[in-house]
């Protein structure tokens, strides 16, 4: 009920709850005073970790959920249908504006969280343009369809961009914090560059309630097998069981700040919820190289010489190098209140713990 009394008592902080305190049960959306029950949520980007992560927590606050989806019979359907139940999927593309329009329309939302990217660094090399097309121009179609559909009252809308520590790139500083110049060194972290400006600038052009959380590396057991921390845990499982011998992987030397994705939705969902929109680091403080990584997650399974399951191929090195990314969450903490609450090591042991059940239930 504290967060029903924060919501009618005009004397509370000034910040929008729909907690799962509210009058559950209620599904038909409502006017409640000047705010609305059930909150409604606009998600893109619906099928990845961090899709399914903010629609579970979204949903456990009892927001009716809108996920955008792409593609004509996209397999991901049912995937989130069975992880995320009660959600309602609309089909569209963020690089066709009135797609994004139409699911305005249906979804009617009070926020809206931008987090379709093309996300896997590597191919932004391979498919600039169309990482370009996406990780960039996509965005400022959100940005303008939400204009153009709010009409006068901009102010219905609160809107999140998933920002990237890769905009950092070759860093001017450590750590890197929301100062900090942005150097990107991909395709992928050029385009992210453009549409987080974009988003600041509806921001202080139009008065909108944009705000980029810039996040540094966030796994889960829901990460895809193409990044590092998962196609370590996935190895290091398979060899721990005796299904493979070696990984191969690219520079063994470069740092990154590892946090867990369940914790960073937290904080895209505070930042809708502040009087004024900004922008935020997100990231641990703390940077682990590769090397790092590869000692827990082989330690986890009782193996001290993980020297001897990995190889290193020219394949997986990038034309350019993010070397040491180390963010400073300063701001997320003290306006936010936001922190992390699962550590470097408690990261991976939970991927690698997640990956031996898969492939124990795989091979059954
Ligand atoms: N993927 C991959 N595969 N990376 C490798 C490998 C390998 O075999 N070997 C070494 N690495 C190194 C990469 O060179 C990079 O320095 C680091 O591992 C992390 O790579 P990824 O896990 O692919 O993530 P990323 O840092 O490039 O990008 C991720 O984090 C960004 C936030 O900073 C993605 O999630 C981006 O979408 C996100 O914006």
């Amino acid at each position: 009920m504290l967060t029903l009394q924060r919501r009618y008592n005009s004397k509370a902080p000034a910040t929008r709850y729909a907690d799962s305190a509210g009058p559950t049960g209620t599904t038909t959306p409502q006017e409640v005073g000047l705010k609305r029950f059930p909150m409604r949520a606009l998600i893109t980007g619906i099928t990845g970790q961090d899709g399914l992560y903010l629609g579970e927590l979204l949903l456990s606050k009892g927001y009716e959920v809108f996920g955008l989806i792409r593609g004509q019979s996209n397999p991901k359907w049912e995937h989130v249908m069975q992880q995320l139940p009660g959600v309602t999927l609309i089909k569209g593309d963020i690089t066709d504006m009135s797609s994004v329009m139409r699911a305005l329309s249906v979804a009617q939302p009070d926020e809206v969280y931008n987090l379709a990217a093309i996300s896997f660094v590597p191919h932004s090399w391979e498919n600039a343009d169309h990482t370009i097309e996406v990780t960039g121009k996509g965005v400022f179609n959100v940005l303008e369809a939400i204009r153009i559909w709010s009409g006068p009252n901009l102010d219905k809308v609160r809107f999140y961009q998933a920002s990237s520590s890769e905009m950092f790139g070759k860093v001017q500083e450590v750590p890197q914090r929301e100062s900090t110049l942005l150097w990107p060194r991909s395709p992928y972290g050029v385009a992210k560059v453009f549409a987080h400006y974009m988003t600041v600038n509806y921001r202080e052009s139009y008065g909108m309630h944009a705000s980029s959380g810039i996040l540094f590396n966030h796994e889960s057991p829901r990460r895809g097998p193409e990044f590092v921390t998962r196609k370590i845990t996935q190895a290091v499982a398979r060899i721990s069981l005796g299904l493979q011998q070696t990984v191969s992987l690219g520079n063994l030397d470069a740092s990154r700040d590892w946090g867990f994705a369940g914790d960073y939705v937290e904080a895209m969902w505070l930042m809708l919820q502040q009087d004024q929109a900004d922008d935020y680091v997100i990231a641990t403080g703390e940077t682990h190289t590769i090397r790092e990584l590869l000692e827990v997650a082989f330690g986890h399974v009782g193996i001290s010489d993980w020297e001897r399951h990995v190889t290193q191929d020219p394949r997986f090195m990038r034309p350019a190098e993010v070397d040491l990314l180390v963010g400073d969450p300063t701001k997320a903490r003290e306006t936010l209140g936001w922190k992390p609450k699962v550590d470097f090591r408690e990261l991976v042991q939970m991927m690698v713990d997640a990956d031996i059940e898969d492939q124990r239930q795989t091979s059954r």
